[in-house]
């Protein structure tokens, strides 16, 4: 009788990851006024705009730095999708802050760390997707193309990710860089939108 072939199990990065987030990730998304019955056009615009403070600083940090070995970041760039938005919402870009404490892109190691945490982060973003869409009737061409930036592709991009990372050889002490600095990239994130007022 075929059997079916097991899941992967999660590389011992990708488990590290995990453990070492879990708790901001809970704290974080408790924050989050995507669900609150008083998120209106204007307050999910402010957070928008907030997002983008983070994204588009913590990003191009990224397209200056020394990225791992093989990983493309052109095609997972997420502030485009922000700044589509933001213009739709009829917001003055040029006039938002950026944020400047940023998590730390000093190794490759560090870097992945950032990357697993904002590749992640477009995981929930279905779920708010709908949620948003139904609460304040946006789309993609709208205001909403952020929180659904791979689309359909959600979950084929997620699974190159993590094939990726599963990919790069990092031993214990890469590893540690690596939890450091995705726990800072949620810290960083926090601080910066409570900083910005849009948190609950
Ligand atoms: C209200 C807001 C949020 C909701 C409802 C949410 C929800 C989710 C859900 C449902 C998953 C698991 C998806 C799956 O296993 O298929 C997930 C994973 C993840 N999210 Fe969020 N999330 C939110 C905000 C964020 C934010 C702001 C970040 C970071 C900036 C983030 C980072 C991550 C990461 C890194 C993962 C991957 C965990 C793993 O290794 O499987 N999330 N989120």
């Amino acid at each position: 009788m075929p059997h079916d072939t097991p899941p992967t199990p999660p590389s011992s990065a990708l488990s590290a990851l995990r453990d070492g987030t879990h708790t901001l990730h809970v704290a974080l998304e408790k924050r989050l006024p995507f669900f609150s019955d008083t998120l209106d056009l204007e307050r999910y615009t402010q957070l928008l705009a907030a997002y983008y403070g983070f994204y588009q600083a913590l990003e191009s940090n990224l397209l200056a730095c020394e990225l791992p070995e093989g990983f493309e970041l052109s095609t997972r760039l997420k502030t485009p999708a922000l700044q589509q938005d933001l213009r739709a919402l009829n917001v003055h870009i040029e006039a938002l802050p950026l944020c400047d404490n940023l998590p730390p892109l000093n190794n490759p190691a560090s870097v992945l760390g950032v990357l697993y945490v904002l590749e992640g982060a477009t995981l929930g973003g279905n779920v708010l997707r709908k949620h948003v869409s139904e609460q304040l009737g946006l789309d993609a061409h709208n205001g909403c193309a952020f929180l659904y930036v791979y689309g359909e592709s959600t979950g084929k991009q997620w699974k190159a990710f993590l094939d990726y990372l599963g990919s790069v050889p990092l031993d214990a002490p890469a590893q540690a860089l690596a939890v450091h600095a995705a726990c800072s990239t949620f810290s960083c994130f926090e601080q910066w939108l409570e900083h910005q007022e849009v948190l609950l």
